[in-house]
C-alpha cells in the first residue's frame, strides 16, 4: 500500500516535472539550417510538439545558424504556455522561389494565449529583392500574430523587411519591448509596428528605423502605450489612415509617451480619409524630443486625396488630442498643421509645452490650421486657431 502511494507519487513527480520545463529544439525535428533548406516542415513538427505537450515549453532556434523558411503559421490553441526563443538568424525565400499564400505573411502566430517570442536573434526579410517587387500587398509582413492574447514579444531583431516589420491584429493585452526593427528609410511601406483591433497594448523601450510609419495605430485599437521608442528614419507614429472606403473606425486611448522622432517624415501624426466614420479620441503625445523632423505635430484629415479631397464627406471624428512637451528641430515649414475636416471639427485639441524651432534649409517655422476647437499655452509657433 505504502510502496503503491510512493510508486504513484514518483510517477505524478516525474511526468509533472518532465512538464513543467524543457526545451524542444527544431534542430531535432530536421531543421537543418543551413540557410537553403527549407525548414519550415520542421518548425511546424518542433511546434506541434511544444504545442501539444503541456506545462510550459520553450520551442528554441538554435544560434549561429540561418534558417531558411517558407510561409507558415504556428497555430494554438496550445495546451502548453509556450516561449518561441529565436537565437538564430530566419532567413524569408526571395519573390522567386515564395510560395504565395493568402495573406502575404511570412511568419504567422494564430490563436495562442501568453505566447513569448524572444530574441536575441534575426529576423531577415532580404527586402531589396522585394521592395521593387509588383504591389505592396503582393510583399509579406515579416511577424503576424493574430488572436494572441497576454502576448510578449523581446528582444527581435528585424532587419529588411518585404513590408510591415510586425503587425499585431485583435490581440489583448500585448507587450512589445526591446526590439531593433531595421530597413533603410526609403524602402516602400514597412511599417515597424501596426496595430489593430486590439486592446491593452504597450510597446516601450525599442528602436525602429525604417521606411514607414514606426509604429501605425489603426482601427479597433483601444488602450495603446507606447514609450521610449526612437523611431527615425521612419514616418513618425501615426493614428490611422482611418476611415478607407468609407469604412466606420474608432482607436482610443493612446499614450505616446517619452519618444524621439529623428529625421523622420512625420511626427506625431493622425490621419484620417474623407467619407468614413467612426471616432478618435482620447491621445496623448507628451514628452517628445524633435530631431530635424518633418512635419513633427500633424493632424490631417485629407489624407490620401491631397487637392482632390470632396467637400462635404463624412469624417472619421477627432476629439480630445493633447500634444505636451514637444521639443525640437523641424525641417518643414509647418511645423504644425492641423487640417480638420469641414464636416466634423476637431474638438479639444490642446497643445503645451511645445517649442518647434527652424532646421536645415528653412528660415522659420509656422503652425497652419482649419475647422479646430481647443487651446494653446507656451506654444511655438503659436497656433492662429485658438484664442
Ligand atoms: C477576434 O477574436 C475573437 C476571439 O478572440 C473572435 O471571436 C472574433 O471573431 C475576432 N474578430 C475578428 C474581426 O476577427
Ligand atoms: C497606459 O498608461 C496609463 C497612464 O500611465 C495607465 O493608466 C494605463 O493603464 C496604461 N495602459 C496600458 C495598456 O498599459
Ligand atoms: C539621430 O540619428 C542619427 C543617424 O541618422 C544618429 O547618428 C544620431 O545618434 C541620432 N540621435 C539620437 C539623439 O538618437
Ligand atoms: C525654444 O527653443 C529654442 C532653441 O532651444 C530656445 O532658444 C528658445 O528660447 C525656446 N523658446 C521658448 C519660448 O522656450
Amino acid at each position: 500500500m505504502e510502496l503503491t502511494i510512493a510508486f504513484i507519487i514518483i510517477c505524478v513527480g516525474v511526468l509533472g516535472f518532465g512538464n513543467v520545463e524543457g526545451n524542444i529544439y527544431v534542430t531535432s525535428f530536421g531543421a537543418r539550417g543551413d540557410g537553403k533548406t527549407d525548414d519550415s516542415q520542421a518548425f511546424l513538427k518542433a511546434w506541434e510538439a511544444a504545442c501539444q505537450a503541456g506545462g510550459t515549453k520553450t520551442l528554441t532556434v538554435p544560434g549561429g545558424k540561418n534558417f531558411f523558411l517558407q510561409p507558415l503559421i504556428f497555430s494554438g490553441p496550445c495546451k502548453s504556455t509556450v516561449t518561441f526563443e529565436l537565437l538564430g538568424t530566419l532567413l524569408i525565400p526571395n519573390p522567386s522561389e515564395w510560395k504565395p499564400n493568402k495573406n502575404n505573411r511570412w511568419i504567422g502566430f494564430k490563436d495562442i494565449e501568453a505566447l513569448t517570442v524572444l530574441g536575441p536573434g534575426q529576423i531577415d526579410g532580404r527586402g531589396e529583392a522585394w521592395w521593387n517587387y509588383r504591389t505592396p500587398a503582393d510583399r509579406p509582413t515579416s511577424l503576424h500574430f493574430n488572436r494572441c492574447n497576454n502576448l510578449q514579444v523581446r528582444e527581435i531583431t528585424s532587419v529588411n523587411t518585404p513590408r510591415n516589420h510586425i503587425s499585431i491584429h485583435n490581440c489583448t493585452g500585448p507587450t512589445i519591448s526591446n526590439l531593433n526593427l531595421f530597413a533603410p528609410g526609403e524602402s516602400p511601406n514597412t511599417d515597424g509596428i501596426d496595430v489593430s483591433l486590439s486592446s491593452q497594448i504597450t510597446i516601450k523601450d525599442s528602436s525602429i528605423r525604417t521606411g514607414d510609419d514606426c509604429v501605425a495605430i489603426n482601427g479597433g485599437v483601444v488602450g495603446i502605450n507606447i514609450t521610449n521608442v526612437n523611431c527615425g528614419p521612419g514616418h513618425g507614429i501615426s493614428v490611422g489612415s482611418l476611415g478607407r472606403n468609407g469604412q466606420t473606425e474608432i482607436v482610443e486611448q493612446v499614450l505616446v509617451k517619452h519618444c524621439t522622432f529623428n529625421k523622420t517624415q512625420n511626427g506625431a501624426r493622425i490621419k484620417t480619409i474623407p467619407g468614413g466614420k467612426g471616432y478618435v479620441k482620447g491621445v496623448v503625445y507628451e514628452d517628445i524630443t524633435l530631431i530635424e523632423a518633418g512635419n513633427p505635430i500633424m493632424i490631417d484629415q485629407y489624407y490620401g486625396c491631397k487637392d482632390r479631397c470632396s467637400s462635404g464627406a463624412s469624417a472619421v471624428e477627432i476629439s480630445n488630442v493633447r500634444f505636451v512637451g514637444i521639443k525640437g528641430t523641424s525641417v518643414k515649414k509647418n511645423a504644425i498643421s492641423m487640417l480638420c475636416s469641414d464636416t466634423k471639427k476637431c474638438n479639444d485639441v490642446g497643445l503645451e509645452d511645445v517649442n518647434i524651432t527652424a532646421a536645415g534649409e528653412i528660415k522659420e517655422v509656422q503652425s497652419v490650421c482649419s475647422n479646430i476647437e481647443g487651446y494653446s499655452r507656451e506654444t511655438t509657433p503659436p497656433v492662429p486657431c485658438f484664442p
